[in-house]
């Protein structure tokens, strides 16, 4: 039998390893980054950027957090729209990772403003209470080195002016990790896509009732008093306490946020648990 012929059997194994080898690898390779990939409005890093994404590597950041929206629905409700390859046209190398401990941060740019990540890389759980994310408040004691980040530019081929990099001058390397979270996928329009709110879901369902205020408060706590400061008094974000909006304005700034101002969306908690809040919202309300 021809299985018998140890020769040949080698090299049919070969020929079939090197078959499968061609398909998945060498044909994907050579689409990738080529121009039918390319996005227009993704553009290189700027040298503070780039700056931060090197902090991110050293840091390894990466063992905790994936940068790469897939095509499913569930992920694309959480994150945003799903990843194309030609936003990582920039990235040498990717950072796609493949541990989510937290969550994957490929459209995190715009969704908190810079005060936000400031806090919570000094100090995650004053952001996110509960959070495992260690802090790194240590950033703020470390400068970005001009001329080296000027030779990582050129050796990108990334463009760049003096006057950028004049400026690294006394930047640390916590600017530079913020402005390097705030440039992760933004550089497509994903975020003016509209959600879509169903009209039913626009009626207060518990409106007067004393214990979905008392719920909506814990709610509020865990979910805005982060930037809101406690009991609406206003944080680095707007003091809540005398707005005075008609409720479904309320219920959708919370469920739509407002971007690019660095309110997130709060679509996930669903529209009972929004409404709660928002009935919380309504009893704290003072006049002007
Ligand atoms: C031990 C795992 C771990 C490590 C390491 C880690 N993180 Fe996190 N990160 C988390 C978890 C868990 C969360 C979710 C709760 C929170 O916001 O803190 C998170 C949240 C975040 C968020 C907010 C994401 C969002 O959409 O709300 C950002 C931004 C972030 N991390 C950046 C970083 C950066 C930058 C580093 C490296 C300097 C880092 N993380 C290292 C676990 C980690
Ligand atoms: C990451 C920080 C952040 C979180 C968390 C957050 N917001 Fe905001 N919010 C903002 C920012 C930024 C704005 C834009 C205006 C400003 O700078 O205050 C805003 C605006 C608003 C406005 C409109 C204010 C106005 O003057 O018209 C409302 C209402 C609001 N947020 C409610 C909430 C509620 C309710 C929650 C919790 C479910 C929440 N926000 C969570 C940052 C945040």
């Amino acid at each position: 039998m021809w299985e018998k012929n140890s020769v040949l059997l080698l090299l049919l194994a070969t020929a079939a390893i090197m078959v499968g080898t061609v398909i998945t690898m060498v044909l994907p390779f050579a689409y990738v980054n080529t121009d039918r990939d390319a996005i227009e409005s993704v553009v290189p890093y700027s040298a503070l950027e780039l700056a931060g994404r090197d902090v991110y590597i050293k840091e390894g950041c990466n063992n905790c957090h994936s940068q790469t929206v897939r095509p499913l629905v569930a992920e694309v409700i959480r994150y945003g729209d799903y990843s194309k390859s030609g936003e990582f046209v920039y990235d040498r190398p990717h950072l796609w990772g493949s541990r989510r401990t937290g969550p994957d941060l490929a459209r995190v740019g715009g969704k908190y403003p810079d005060q936000w990540h400031y806090e919570h890389m000094r100090d995650p759980a004053s952001m996110a209470p509960g959070t495992n994310m260690p802090p790194y408040d240590f950033l703020d004691n470390r400068e970005v080195d001009p001329e080296l980040t000027r030779r990582k530019m050129e050796v990108l081929g990334f463009p760049y002016t003096e006057e950028e990099i004049r400026d690294l001058e006394g930047k640390t390397d916590m600017d530079a990790m913020v402005a390097y979270l705030q440039k992760l996928g933004s550089d497509i329009p994903w975020r003016e896509q509209e959600r879509v709110v169903a009209v039913g879901e626009l009626t207060n369902p518990f409106a007067g009732d004393p214990a979905a205020i008392a719920e909506g408060l814990e709610l509020y706590d865990r979910n805005c008093a982060a930037c809101h400061g406690a009991g609406l008094s206003g944080g680095f974000a707007a003091d809540l306490s005398a707005l005075n909006y008609p409720e479904e304005v309320y219920f959708r700034i919370i469920h739509e946020g407002i971007q690019p101002l660095g309110m997130p969306d709060f679509a996930t908690l669903g529209s009972e648990r929004i409404w709660k809040i928002v009935n919380y919202l309504e009893s704290e309300q003072v006049e002007p």
